[in-house]
């Protein structure tokens, strides 16, 4: 195949509880992208949206990610990605991610399959470490297999997609922009045992809930006592969005990904609603520029 174009979606990191462990995908927002295999040998990159990142590849999440993929791959095929971003870097709606893992995933399908979800997702790591510091696998495991992921390890690369029931998620993104490696200096190195032990059983609760559909079990669940308590911080009306929120209905939500997007999940596209109204109320009194959207879980794989 040629040329390939693809929806990327949007993936929020962490589902509060599971630092680096969890994510879902959702149906918005999502960048497309269109790769085109070329005659002549490199990577050239092309942004069609306003964002001003870098098209240079080795600067380029994108482009760092489909260099690996090249490398392993063995052969000097060439590559022209034309990439239209919708999810705005820094928002913590996996930016990044969406741009590593949509090249890697186009790539691969334009020369027929050569590599497993295992290697893609090494592939697009390798982007994150560029953008983040740190090679995460949170985002880019959800952007490729769709619906909720738990990550079972980073070396080798493995990840599942677990079941999950349906849910609405309301998004804010708040236009301020807080960089990954930012939000991962703030976190503190050591947790002490009474707090692992919390946050552990909320990330086990947390994937039952999901597995058995039991929203009540989900929204007891989603509490964060070590990193929501410093990384809140960097977000103005944090607690106030919560508070609204829960109080509106949602089952509950937090900080999407490193911030400063916080996502709340419902059961109901009515919650949902109200839920937006909240978060648009705070961002309105406080002056603060503001995105919301609505959405529901992506279910199906990238590829
Ligand atoms: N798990 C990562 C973090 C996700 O929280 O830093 C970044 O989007």
């Amino acid at each position: 195949m040629k040329e390939v174009q693809l929806r990327i979606p949007a993936t929020i990191a962490n589902i509060v509880c599971g630092f680096d462990v969890l994510g879902f995908a959702v149906n918005e927002p999502y960048d497309e992208i269109t790769l085109r295999i070329s005659d002549r040998p490199g990577i050239r990159i092309h942004h069609t949206d306003g964002y001003g990142l870098p098209e240079d590849p080795a600067l380029n999440v994108a482009g760092v990610s489909l260099q690996a993929f090249i490398k392993e791959l063995g052969t000097d095929t060439g590559f022209d990605l034309e990439i239209h971003k919708n999810i705005k870097p820094g928002s913590g709606l996996g930016s990044s991610a969406a741009s590593a893992m949509g090249a890697v995933a186009a790539a691969n399908i334009a020369l027929g399959n050569p590599f497993n979800h295992s290697r893609l997702l090494y592939f697009a790591m390798q982007g994150e470490k560029v953008a983040g510091g740190v090679a995460h696998m949170d985002n880019v495991a959800p952007c490729l297999l769709g619906g909720v992921t738990v990550i079972q390890s980073t070396d080798p690369p493995d990840a599942i997609s677990i079941p999950a029931p349906e849910l609405q998620v309301t998004i804010v993104h708040p236009q301020i922009e807080v960089k990954t490696s930012d939000s991962r200096k703030i976190i503190k190195k050591e947790v002490p045992l009474k707090s692992a032990i919390t946050q552990w059983s909320n990330v086990a609760s947390l994937v039952a809930g999901f597995c058995t559909s039991n929203y009540q079990l989900i929204s007891k669940s989603l509490h964060d006592v070590i990193f929501e308590p410093t990384r809140s911080m960097l977000i103005p009306g944090f607690a106030e969005v919560k508070a609204k929120s829960l109080a509106a209905g949602a089952l509950g939500g937090g900080i999407a990904g490193a911030g400063p997007s916080m996502f709340m999940f419902s059961t109901e596209l009515e919650t949902a609603q109200r839920v937006e109204k909240e978060m648009q109320s705070v961002y309105e009194k406080l002056g603060v520029e503001y995105k919301t959207y609505i959405t529901t879980l992506k279910k199906t794989p990238l590829i």
